[in-house]
């Protein structure tokens, strides 16, 4: 299969689990490891209909997904990295910004990825050479300083005592910025990187299903991806920290990071 028909198919398995997002009623919250950790029954379904679809194409596809520790081996042939809905307490809570999110990738390289926001009717693509697209037209990164954008950023709510460094990082992109926006799901936070309509978007740790699809998205804009020391995002479980957006946005954030 070609990189653009994987990309089809995770379009297509989006769009049914977006209409299961959509019909949701009577969601009920468990906890997984916290109070913050939560999940619903739809993250579930909605992880197994991708699983069945992906798995009826392509029969050796292995995944790594939010949900059930589905944690096979990242250097497959074919791996699938799934969160199946990207904002898990927003849509506990009615706010309709949630997400689908998907990456196609082989051999330890990203090739396709698509992010769905069913609320918006809004689907993030991009094939690994091809450039991002925002419901099939391109997109890109804003190349304006931090001083004419917004900052997008997420609290790292299952790592609490990272509270303080992610507030000071965000006072300081606050003054240095036109203003913060913490908007609850990564991998759109990283498509508003990736559209332009925020400079930069950064997260003090990061699941991989929260980041690869959007980090793809993001490097087919013009973007970068960093970690806040500065260097290569990695494509692993060691949850790291995030940085994403323009490059000139992304180089001020690390620079503010760094200042006492
Ligand atoms: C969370 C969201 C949130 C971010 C957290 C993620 P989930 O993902 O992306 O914005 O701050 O770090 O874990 O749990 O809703 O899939
Ligand atoms: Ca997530």
């Amino acid at each position: 299969m070609t990189d653009n028909e994987i990309l089809s198919l995770l379009c297509e398995a989006e769009r049914e689990g977006a209409a299961l997002m959509q019909e949701a009623h009577d969601i009920l919250a468990e906890r997984k490891t916290d109070r913050r950790d939560v999940v619903t029954e739809y993250d579930r379904r909605v992880q197994e209909l991708l699983i069945r679809r992906l798995s009826e194409a392509v029969p050796d596809a292995r995944f790594f997904c939010e949900e059930n520790d589905r944690h096979d081996d990242l250097h497959a042939e074919h791996v699938f990295i799934i969160d199946p809905i990207d904002g898990t307490m927003n849509f506990v809570h009615g706010l309709h910004h949630s997400c689908i999110s998907a990456a196609y990738m082989r051999r330890g390289e990203l090739r396709a990825a698509a992010i769905r926001n069913p609320y918006v009717n809004e689907l993030f693509t991009a094939v690994k050479g091809a450039g991002a697209f925002l419901n099939g037209r391109p997109i890109r990164v804003t190349d304006a300083p931090l001083s004419e954008t917004l900052v997008c950023c997420g609290t790292t709510p299952y790592d609490p005592k990272l509270a303080d460094r992610c507030f000071g990082l965000m006072k300081k992109a606050f003054l240095a910025g036109l203003d913060v926006r913490r908007e609850g799901a990564a991998a759109l936070d990283l498509c508003t990187a990736a559209a332009g309509r925020a400079g930069v978007f950064f997260e003090l740790g990061l699941s991989l299903w929260d980041y690869a699809a959007g980090k793809l998205i993001v490097e087919e804009a013009g973007g970068i991806c960093r970690t806040l020391e500065g260097g290569a995002l990695p494509l692993d479980p060691t949850r790291p920290s995030v940085v994403a957006g323009g490059r000139q946005a992304v180089e001020e954030l690390l620079r503010l990071a760094k200042e006492k």
